[in-house]
């Protein structure tokens, strides 16, 4: 079973050289993704794959159901490089149905560890119990808080001062929600329209630098 998977290996670097035999000399050169692609962990939601997108087009970040933590370091890191470094122009915050983060924050139980990541979660149906409650069927509000976490995450990373800076200097990055429905393959676009989601939480949450 673990063998397999040096065996593809193989294969692969003959299908990518196939062709281009400098294929690994070029992505060894460096990288300008366009992209900084934040997903989900799980297994089923493979960002590359299912955007077909090549090494070197996007970089990415994923973690249990696609959460942008303030105090997370790891993601703050990320999106500090993506935007400051890399200057990609679009960031994703790409979220899907079928979630196992977002299952369990439908279900309260301990969960050990899991609990103080899962609270963000929590906290996303708080801050919609009223809509959530009002649907019926499961799996709809199963989707619903999939979608709203998606929304709520692309709203925490436009608090992040390099993403305003970023937007002040050059207008980008972009950000994107997107849900990927596991049960089709479809990825969905929300069409977020984040200048105007930024515009209602202005007064609040604007860092732009005194001048
Ligand atoms: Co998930």
């Amino acid at each position: 079973m673990f063998h397999r998977i040096f065996e593809n290996n193989k294969r692969w670097i003959a299908e990518k050289t196939t062709g281009d035999p400098d294929y690994f000399k070029k992505l060894a050169a460096g990288q300008q993704p366009e992209y900084l692609y934040i997903g989900c962990s799980d297994s089923r939601v493979t960002a590359e794959d299912l955007m077909g997108l090549q090494p070197g087009e996007v970089f990415i970040h994923r973690n249990i159901a696609n959460l942008v933590v303030s105090t997370d370091s790891n993601i703050n890191a990320v999106v500090q490089y993506a935007v400051e470094y890399l200057k990609v122009k679009h960031i994703i915050i790409c979220g899907h149905y079928e979630c196992g983060g977002v299952k369990a924050a439908l279900n309260p139980s301990d969960m050990g560890q899991l609990n103080s990541w899962l609270q963000t979660l929590r906290d996303v149906y708080r801050f919609h119990q009223h809509d959530l409650d009002a649907i019926k069927d499961s799996r709809e509000r199963f989707d619903k808080l999939v979608e709203l976490n998606v929304r709520e995450q692309c709203i925490n990373l436009v608090k992040i001062d390099h993403v305003q800076r970023s937007w002040y200097k050059t207008g980008f990055p972009k950000v994107h929600g997107w849900i990927f429905d596991v049960r089709t393959g479809r990825i969905n676009d929300l069409n977020m329209n984040m200048e105007e989601e930024f515009a209602s939480i202005r007064k609040i949450y604007d860092l732009k630098p005194i001048s």
